[in-house]
């Protein structure tokens, strides 16, 4: 397997990923939900990164996305956003955020861009095409997400392949169709068959990101922790491990436990001695710092010298 890091400097805006769809330069797009992981992930060069609320099952260990809030959205993107400089930073507006009315999604959706979000995602077809329109009107781009809708897991009975019929995928291609002309700057195809999602792409002049629905579109999305492997027990068909982060970190806290158990850790090599110094005249304190000895080391106040 090769790599390299995709050191780039131009930001990533929306105009600029619509011209690589266009120009048919792949799109990367990863999650995120804390600032260090955000921080690696613009080092390495991805050009989107979603803070998914998908954290309600990564983060928070529950079984679906239901129960995050607006307000989990918020603090996860704020974070996330100190770690980016150079990649699209998207936000998930989470369940009942913005389908309940008009006016409470683009406060909600204010409140991800004021945390630093550049763009949201909703879920669902030409039922929010109008909320997509609203959006736009002020200023918030959207990208809409069909096909297999993690919200709708309920009526879904489960997280299931859509679009396998002909009568519902053509549904959904025209979802996609009127969520283009309502004006979503891009869309997120999830759980789609091949063929649906490159005929979704090839039709719609936005670019596509693809999660378990094949290579045809213009780009790929996948949840970060899935990619380095970080849980062996969930391994769906479209997913791909690029690091084994399960047995790294196994690994590492196993020596650590055993290190510290032992006595191997910490050692003087890793102590600093601290001696909280109270000088004379006014009771000032003073740290000093004297590193391999437990001798006291007092410092002198001014007047002494
Ligand atoms: O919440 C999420 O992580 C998503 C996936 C499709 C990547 O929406």
């Amino acid at each position: 397997m090769s790599y390299q890091i995709h050191k780039m400097n131009e930001k990533i805006t929306v105009p600029k990923l619509q011209r690589m769809a266009k120009a048919g330069e792949k799109i990367t797009m990863i999650t995120a939900y804390d600032y260090t992981m955000a921080s690696l992930i613009d080092e390495a060069g991805i050009d989107m990164v979603l803070v998914g609320d998908s954290l309600g099952m990564v983060i928070q260990g529950h079984s679906n996305t239901l129960p995050v809030s607006i307000d989990d959205m918020v603090y996860h993107t704020r974070c996330v956003a100190k770690g980016i400089e150079r990649a699209h930073l998207m936000a998930d507006m989470p369940f009942l955020s913005y389908q309940i009315s008009h006016e409470e999604a683009v406060s909600n959706a204010g409140k991800l861009i004021k945390a630093g979000a550049e763009s949201v995602k909703i879920e669902g077809g030409e039922e929010m095409a109008d909320l997509v329109w609203y959006l736009n009107k002020v200023g918030i781009p959207v990208m809409a997400h069909v096909g297999l809708k993690p919200q709708s897991v309920h009526i879904m009975g489960g997280y299931k392949v859509q679009g396998k019929t002909t009568k519902d995928a053509d549904v959904i291609i025209n979802d996609a169709q009127v969520l283009e002309e309502a004006g979503a700057f891009s869309l997120l195809l999830e759980g789609l068959p091949m063929e649906v999602a490159q005929k979704i792409t090839e039709t719609v002049s936005i670019p596509t990101i693809g999660i378990g629905s094949g290579p045809r579109c213009h780009g790929q999305v996948m949840v970060i922790y899935d990619l380095l492997g970080a849980n062996p027990h969930f391994k769906p068909r479209f997913v791909k491990n690029y690091a084994n982060f399960h047995e790294v970190c196994i690994k590492a806290l196993g020596h650590y436990i055993s290190d510290v158990r032992e006595g191997m850790f910490p050692t003087e090599e890793h102590s600093v001695y601290r001696e909280l110094q109270m000088l004379e005249g006014g009771g000032k304190q003073e740290l000093t710092k004297e590193k391999g000895s437990k001798k006291s080391k007092r410092v002198k106040h001014e007047s002494e010298k």
